[in-house]
């Protein structure tokens, strides 16, 4: 959550800084500021709002050129969406401009401590408290600023990652981190700055990533990275993958819609290199070294927040179905202070589609303490996750930048589909025969994904007939269950509409109390082993005049003639239904708050990359 965005070269720093912060909306969007340095002096802009609305601002200044900058835009933690509150944080003297992107857990310690010392705050943020700490211990003790942050450092709990401008250092830059993702593009005599490589790429594929407890001093086109234990370490330069395209809307009218349309692609991209059905190989490279682990685990434990969570129970159906191991899937946020029991023989799978959520990193690292082994399922490579994990595989869904996580999740199922294959396999759990069948029809999804997007016309009428509902009900069981979870997410996420998801059997324990002819119920009612028992379900709802809309399987006639509407989708294995079932409620979801007039890709008060508990 907030983003941050600081550069420092030979070009304008302010349209490099707009459209880099434009790329990061989707980590929280309620105010964005500016500061850049020029004749005038250190300067501060700052709006509630949208990146755009902080640019209508600017265009009433003149003098905003400046060859250095920081940005920020915010998800706010301490303190209202406001101007004041917004980012970037002067210091006392205004000598000293800072954005931040966490939160300093003893912020109000400082403060107090400040404020008894004479310090005055403008905002109610933690960051003001930060820069004004940084700046208290620079004036008492006669150091540079780069060793007043390192000092500060030491003193802060919490996460960060921060960025600070000086005004007597015009070509300086100085920035560290320590739980909140920073990379540092490496250009032609200049630098960029960014929570995630978005705003990187097309200036440069050079990057470097900071670590946790280190700081990043650039100045005079050089940089340098020490620890905070003042030792200097070698910066390692990766080359990034990333498309341009990648990042962009490529015609669609969102983000969401561009990457629920990618589905297949996505997909087809994590198989790649890893599925050959035709020859019976699996191959899934970080599990190479821990299949060993795996295979003799005495339980597995699956980690996430969200929708990777939603993923994370998919899973648990595929881990116990094919390879027999005992699974147990846990909110990050829970697990990590409920004093788990965990062993060395415990395997931890963490899936984060962005890599940097705090829970999840916390689980891991608790995880990690008690001995377990653990492999991360991850999409943004470099990543916070994938640097903490043993091992892991990547899901190679290319960004996702739609706050609501489409893509990202099928990609996340597909790599935990292949690790349970792989393991039932070894393990013996899966015969031959069965393992070779499995992978065949695996490979089928891109294209069954494919078709279930042809939909898209007939789901676009369901939005168009529910779209003023205020509650949704989702109901699948078995393999569907998880799915009902997340259709009921992105319906509430993105339209505001009330939803829950149940498992469908359950619904006779509380929520059947809801049903009336003004609530509609979606059913994932796939030809499966439970699909007899989803229709009885059915028939208690439509008892009860709630309006059915059933995700059934192509060629199904006997929920046809019991639902209001019925979306066809092509037919697969059991295991493998959540690929193509969750489709059509992405599409149900989209239209729907397209309809309602929401803000599809940045819906109200959420935020796609969590980096807070
Ligand atoms: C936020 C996002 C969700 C996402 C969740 C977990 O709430 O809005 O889309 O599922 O975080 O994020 P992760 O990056 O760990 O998958």
């Amino acid at each position: 959550m907030c983003g941050i965005v600081a550069y420092v070269g030979q070009q304008e720093a302010l349209p490099i800084i707009i459209k880099g912060l434009k790329r990061l909306e989707y980590r929280g969007y309620d105010s964005a500021g500016i500061a850049l340095l020029n004749s005038d002096g250190l300067s501060v802009y700052k709006k509630k709002g949208k990146v755009s609305e902080l640019e209508n601002h600017l265009n009433g200044f003149s003098n905003l050129e400046s060859k250095i900058g920081i940005g920020h835009t915010r998800w706010a933690t301490h303190g209202e969406p406001n101007d004041v509150n917004a980012h970037p944080h002067y210091s006392s003297s205004e000598k000293f401009a800072m954005i931040h992107n966490g939160i300093i857990e003893n912020y109000d310690v400082l403060k107090k401590d400040l404020m008894n010392k004479g310090y005055q705050f403008q905002s109610e943020t933690d960051s003001e408290v930060f820069i004004k700490f940084i700046e208290d211990i620079y004036v008492n003790n006669h150091i540079s600023l780069e060793e007043a942050v390192r000092l500060a450092l030491h003193k802060v709990v919490g996460a960060y990652a921060i960025v600070i401008m000086n005004i007597e250092e015009p070509d300086t830059l100085i920035a560290a981190r320590k739980g909140s993702p920073l990379v540092i593009g490496v250009g032609e005599k200049e630098y960029f700055l960014a929570s995630d490589a978005t705003p990187i790429i097309e200036y440069t594929n050079q990057v470097v990533y900071l670590d946790d407890y280190e700081i990043a001093v650039i100045r005079d086109n050089k940089l340098q990275i020490k620890t905070i234990e003042n030792v200097e370490t070698n910066p390692y330069i990766n080359q990034l993958e990333m498309e341009l395209e990648a990042i962009e809307k490529g015609g669609y009218e969102h983000f969401m819609l561009k990457e629920i349309n990618e589905q297949p692609r996505s997909i087809a991209d994590c198989m790649r290199g890893r599925l050959d059905a035709k020859n019976g190989r699996l191959v899934l490279g970080g599990l190479r070294d821990y299949m060993n682990k795996f295979q003799n685990a005495d339980r597995i434990i699956i980690t996430a927040c969200g929708t990777s969570w939603h993923a994370g129970l998919v899973a648990e159906y595929l881990f116990e179905e094919f390879a027999r191991i005992p699974v147990e899937v846990e909110y990050a946020s829970e697990f990590r202070y409920r004093n788990p029991v965990i062993s060395e023989k415990d395997f931890v799978i963490a899936i984060s589609q962005s890599g940097e959520t705090a829970d999840t990193l916390a689980a891991i690292e608790l995880a990690k303490s008690k001995g377990a082994t653990i492999f991360g399922v991850c999409n943004v490579v470099g990543s916070s996750i994938p640097r903490a994990t043993h091992a892991g595989s990547y899901t190679h869904a290319g960004p996702e930048i739609g706050v609501a996580s489409t893509k990202a999740f099928t990609a996340q199922i597909s790599v935990l589909t292949m690790m349970a294959l792989k393991l039932g396999y070894q393990r013996g759990t899966l015969s031959e025969s069965r393992y070779m069948q499995l992978l065949g029809e695996l490979e089928t999804i891109p294209s069954k994904v494919e078709r279930a997007l042809k939909l898209n016309d007939k789901v676009k009428e369901i939005a168009a007939a529910y779209k003023d509902s205020r509650n949704f009900l989702y109901l699948g069981r078995g393999y569907n269950f998880p799915v009902a979870l997340e259709g009921a997410l992105k319906l509430k996420e993105i339209s505001y509409i009330h939803a829950e998801g149940y498992p469908a059997a359950e619904m006779k324990h509380g929520p059947i109390a809801l049903i009336d002819e003004e609530m509609p119920v979606v059913f994932i009612a796939t030809k499966d082993s439970s699909y007899e028992k989803v229709v009885s379900n059915i028939q208690e709802v439509k008892a009860r005049k709630g309006k059915i809309i059933a995700v059934v399987t192509e060629g199904d006639t006997t929920v046809k003639h019991m639902a209001d509407h019925v979306i066809e989708i092509p037919e697969t294995e059991e295991a493998f239904v959540p690929l193509v079932a969750v489709v059509p409620l992405q599409q149900l979801s989209y239209h729907i708050a397209v309809m309602r007039g929401c803000n599809v890709d940045q819906p109200r008060n959420l935020a796609k990359s969590v980096t807070v508990e």
